[in-house]
């Protein structure tokens, strides 16, 4: 059993396009999937799931677009929080989303503090997350704790680095899956990415569900990691 398992949710439009839908439906569709994919992976025992809601380039895509995201995002935090609460999932935030609207940061903050003891599932949202700009402020905090005098230099490690990244209260990355059959990382935890395994699989992420999960997971569970030993 993963005990981390991170997915890049891919395929909304596509799912959309083929039933002649407009790109938000398929992104609702996309939020029923998160739904049904958090209560399994709670069901399931997973220590910790995280999810690539919203990328740092997604800024790139029409603005109604990244409006209809932000509001689907609201829905869910506003619908689903009461449930993620009683089924003991903890929320993380992860990526620099102080950058998203004032009052969707205060939303997701509220969210985080309301579930910060909860001891089940932990559920990491990647929101206005890219992975070479978490890794540019790793470093930025890093020069500045150098310069000012708390760290030297000779001891700065991979532990040092893991600790400041969005992900150090996270179990590391054990799986990850990018549905509608695209095999790219896209700027996805390339950091924690290095020993996990990865699974690229056609499923467009509207459709995905727990048993989509489960057949992932027995595909993890067959293979052998070797962390670069015999
Ligand atoms: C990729 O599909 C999906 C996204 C960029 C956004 C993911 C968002 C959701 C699943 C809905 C809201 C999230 C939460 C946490 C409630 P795409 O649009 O790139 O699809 P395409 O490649 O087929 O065009």
């Amino acid at each position: 059993m993963p005990r981390h398992v991170a997915i890049i949710m891919d395929g909304n439009g596509r799912w959309a396009k083929a039933r002649r839908l407009p790109r938000l439906a398929g992104h609702k569709q996309g939020a029923e999937a998160v739904r049904r994919t958090v209560r399994a992976a709670g069901e399931m025992g997973l220590e910790a799931l995280t999810l690539y809601a919203f990328s740092s380039e997604n800024w790139r895509r029409p603005a109604t677009e990244i409006a209809d995201l932000m509001g689907l995002l609201r829905s869910y935090i506003r619908a689903e929080l009461r449930e993620l609460d009683r089924n003991n999932v903890r929320l993380v935030i992860i990526g620099d989303y102080v950058r998203l609207d004032r009052d969707l940061v205060a939303m997701l903050e509220d969210a985080r503090r309301q579930t910060a003891g909860n001891d089940g599932l932990t559920l990491a949202i990647a929101l206005n997350y890219g992975s070479q700009d978490e890794m540019v402020r790793v470093v930025r905090a890093i020069a500045e704790e150098a310069r000012a005098g708390r760290l030297d230099p000779a001891a700065i490690d991979c532990e040092a680095i893991e600790a400041r990244l969005d992900t150090a209260v996270l179990p590391p990355l054990d799986l990850l899956i990018r549905t509608s059959g695209e095999q790219r990382l896209s700027n996805f935890l390339l950091w924690q990415a290095a020993y996990a395994e990865l699974l690229f699989v056609d499923t467009l992420w509207p459709d995905f569900d727990g048993a989509a999960l489960a057949s992932a997971i027995e595909s993890f569970a067959g293979r052998m990691r070797r962390y670069g030993g015999l």
